[in-house]
Parts: structure tokens; C-alpha cells; sequence
């Protein structure tokens, strides 16, 4: 068996479903370029960081923008997303989630958060999940985005473990892709068909607790 000391949560649609916000302010924003920006399409922006987003966004409507107006239009599409998030509060952590959180601690475990977003904090702090991280990465930490493996490594350092004692939970390709590139084991939260390559997929956390995962 694996000995397993840490686990590494990515936060947008693993603890809370914001993924539909992140959807909805880029559609917005991709509705002022006249881009079709489509929920499949969406897929390919999880887990990726705001400025990468944007560049698939403007691949898709074939678009060059200068960075100055890049940066500009990023910005409003946060704008846009905090608006949607400002109305979070504990009752949309996702179901589960909570029990899951508490089953790992009592098995001693320690608890990262390995996150592309610069919101980390507001969100968390919005669910009152904070205190239950001993290490928290987020996208203001790290200068390479998923599947570059930067986030997760930084986690598992910040947490004194190796990476291959921790188990990653993702809901996006480019996470289970920078989870395999750190040499960690995967959990995917949704879909078999997408989340091919994690070593596991669960359709949520409801009934699932720490020390009766199989693996
Ligand atoms: C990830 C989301 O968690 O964070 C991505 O899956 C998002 O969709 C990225 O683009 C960056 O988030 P933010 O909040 O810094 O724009
Ligand atoms: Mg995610």
C-alpha cells in the first residue's frame, strides 16, 4: 500500500462548484468580442490560470490582442466573477466535503491547497474552510500554470512530505496532468470520460471518507 501523509485539494469545482461562475463571466466576456464560446469548450479552461484561459478564448475567436488590452479584458472578466462569487457562503461547499475533510485529519494527515486561483483566499474565507489547511497554494504563489506540476510540488514542500506521499483531488485534465508530472497520485471529481488519467474518479465526495478509499 501507499504510505500516504498529505492530500492536496484544488478548490474551483473539487470544494465549491465556482467553475459555472468562471463559465459564465467569460462567455460574457467572450459575447463583447463576438467569440462562440461554447460549455464544452469551457473544459479546457479548468484549471488553467486567468491569463492562459483568456489566451484559449482568443485562440478560439482567432483574435490578437496586444497585452496591455489582454490585461484589460482579464480584469474585467474578474471583475465580472467576483461579482458572481461575492454571494458565496458554507452552504455551497460541495456535499461531502466537510466529512471528507474531517476524515483526513483524523487519520492524521496533513492538508494543502493546490490552486490556479488568485481568489483562493476570498473563496475560502467565504466557506470558512481556511482553518483546515496547513499549507495553502494559490495562484499568487506560483509562476507556472497546471499541468506544470509548480503548484502541487510547492504544497507537498510547504507540507515537509515528498510527492510521492500525497494524493492530489482534481476536477480538471490539467491538474491530474500537473499531479502526474509531480509524481503524485490522482483523485478526479467528475467524470470518467474526461478524467482518463487520474488513478481514480469519484462523482463527488457524498459517503466517501479518507481510510476507505481504494486506491
Ligand atoms: C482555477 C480554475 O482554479 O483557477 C480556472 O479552474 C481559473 O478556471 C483559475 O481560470 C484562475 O482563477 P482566478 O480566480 O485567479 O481567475
Ligand atoms: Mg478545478
Amino acid at each position: 500500500m501507499y504510505n500516504i501523509k498529505a492530500i492536496i485539494f484544488d478548490l474551483d469545482g473539487v470544494l465549491v462548484a465556482t467553475s459555472k461562475y468562471h463559465y459564465l463571466a467569460w462567455k460574457r466576456l467572450a459575447q463583447e468580442l463576438n467569440i462562440e464560446f461554447t460549455i464544452e469548450e469551457n473544459e479546457r479552461l479548468k484549471g488553467v490560470s486567468r491569463m492562459n484561459s483568456l489566451e484559449i478564448i482568443l485562440e478560439i475567436g482567432n483574435i490578437t490582442l496586444d497585452d496591455d488590452t489582454k490585461i484589460e479584458l482579464a480584469e474585467k472578466k474578474n471583475t465580472w466573477y467576483v461579482e458572481y462569487i461575492s454571494k458565496l457562503t458554507p452552504t455551497d461547499i460541495l456535499p461531502g466535503v466537510i466529512d471528507f475533510i474531517e476524515s483526513v485529519k483524523e487519520s492524521n494527515l496533513k492538508i494543502a491547497l493546490g490552486s490556479a486561483s488568485k481568489n483562493s483566499m476570498l473563496i475560502l474565507n467565504k466557506l470558512n474552510l481556511t482553518h483546515y489547511f496547513d499549507a495553502i497554494i494559490d495562484g499568487t504563489k506560483v509562476s507556472r500554470a497546471k499541468p506544470d506540476p509548480e503548484v502541487f510540488l510547492k504544497g507537498a514542500q510547504a507540507l515537509k512530505v515528498l510527492p510521492c506521499q500525497c494524493i492530489v483531488f482534481e476536477d480538471a485534465q490539467a491538474g491530474i496532468d500537473a499531479a502526474i508530472n509531480a509524481g503524485m497520485l490522482s483523485i478526479g471529481i467528475g467524470s470518467k470520460d474526461i478524467l482518463k488519467k487520474a488513478n481514480l474518479v469519484l462523482s463527488g465526495f457524498s459517503n466517501i471518507i479518507f481510510d476507505k478509499l481504494e486506491l
